[in-house]
């Protein structure tokens, strides 16, 4: 991949290194981390190195000439931005629309481009796009009236502006995502300013990945931090009776419902609460857990991993499917999990080629 910005933007680090390499470096860094619990080889997954992302978020860079360029966090310290032109690692659709967005800020009405601070870009399968500005004032008529345009004269792309604390939508925050899994479509909702996984080959991937580990596994499944249901919808459809999930944002919730509905999908139980939570009414028997023989558990957690009382609680299942997109807070879980468990299949999933991170996914079963 080549990029004007490669050394200055601090996001695609290992612009140096080809592809390949790349992957081998990760793969290498990843099953020194895990070494120590003896898991099987690793399986590694990649997909495209560039135009990969469905999610960008950009600074707003303005130039004394009048030009309007997108600004990254400058490489070797982030609290400094630096133009760039173009991006590569987002996807056709949003590398498509930011030049011709930057030339409606360039060229329309100066209210579009007054204090606006940043742009975020959320894309679909389909080549939609829910583009959010957000800015640094009031949000007045005039600026609605513009953003109303340009929604209709990009009949694929609706716009939010942000202003903190307030939100005005055009016409929809939300696109359908579609994903193939096994040979088979899912549809989901992905809400903007919540979380969706970025990359989405290596989503389908992990989907299909998850289904592969839990084929043959009796009994029901529970899910923590299930987001819009990405995993749940595919695993409580192919592979378990009943799935019972989680999730602490409430927009993310009412997209796996509205996900379940759009895929005839019945067995599934989404409940809008944090894990803590989720834990004391499993502790407390809730008569809601009543009928359910669970002894898998999925998490899918954010980088700060399985807090103390999550860990514990997660200790309690038999079969453990952990995706990570942090090693070292896995390392952490992985202490007090492996101690009655076996790591019986471990995968690298290259969701951000160029950049140093990696995102892994583990599946233990108690040891006989
Ligand atoms: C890495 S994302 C995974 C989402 C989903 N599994 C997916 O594949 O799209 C982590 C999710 O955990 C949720 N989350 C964060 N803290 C939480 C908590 N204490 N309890 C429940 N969910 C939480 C976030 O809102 C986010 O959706």
């Amino acid at each position: 991949m080549k990029c004007d910005a490669f050394g200055k933007c601090g996001s695609c680090q290992l612009y140096q290194l080809p592809y390949p390499t790349q992957v081998q470096l990760k793969k290498e860094e990843l099953e020194n981390l895990l070494k120590p619990f003896n898991p099987p080889p690793v399986e590694v997954f990649t997909g495209p190195e560039s135009y990969y992302r469905g999610r960008g978020e950009f600074r707003i860079w303005r130039m004394e000439d009048g030009r309007v360029l997108y600004g990254m966090r400058k490489r070797g310290d982030g609290r400094k931005v630096v133009p760039i032109e173009e991006c590569h690692i987002v996807d056709r659709a949003i590398f498509d629309f930011m030049p011709l967005l930057r030339r409606e800020l360039e060229e329309g009405n100066p209210i579009l481009k007054e204090k606006l601070y940043e742009v975020d870009f959320l894309s679909n399968s389909r080549g939609e796009l829910i583009v959010t500005l957000i800015y640094h004032k009031k949000i007045e008529e005039e600026l609605a009236e513009e953003v109303r345009k340009l929604r209709q004269k990009y009949p694929k792309v609706h716009f939010v502006i942000r202003k903190k604390g307030r939100k005005v939508v055009f016409d929809q925050n939300w696109l359908i995502e579609e994903l193939e899994v096994e040979g088979e479509k899912f549809y989901y909702k992905i809400v903007e300013n919540s979380f969706t996984q970025p990359n989405r080959s290596i989503n389908q991937k992990m989907i299909g990945w998850a289904l592969d580990v839990t084929q043959g596994l009796s009994g029901d499944l529970v899910e923590l931090y299930c987001g819009n249901g990405n995993f749940t919808l595919p695993l409580a459809k192919k592979r378990f009776q009943k799935v019972i999930a989680t999730e602490i944002n409430k927009e993310s919730i009412e997209g796996a419902l509205y996900g379940a509905e759009l895929n005839g999908i019945k067995n599934v139980t989404f409940l809008a609460m944090g894990v803590a939570q989720f834990a004391q009414l499993y502790q407390e028997k809730s008569p809601l857990l009543q009928n359910y023989r669970l002894e898998t558990i999925l998490v899918d957690p954010p980088r700060a991993g399985l807090d103390p009382k999550t860990r514990e609680f997660v200790d309690k299942f038999d079969n453990i499917i952990y995706i990570s997109c942090n090693p070292s807070t896995l390392r952490r879980d992985l202490e007090q999990l492996t101690r009655t468990r076996k790591i019986v299949r471990f995968a690298f999933f290259d969701q951000f080629p160029y950049t140093p991170h990696i995102e892994a996914g583990v599946f233990l079963q108690r040891s006989q």
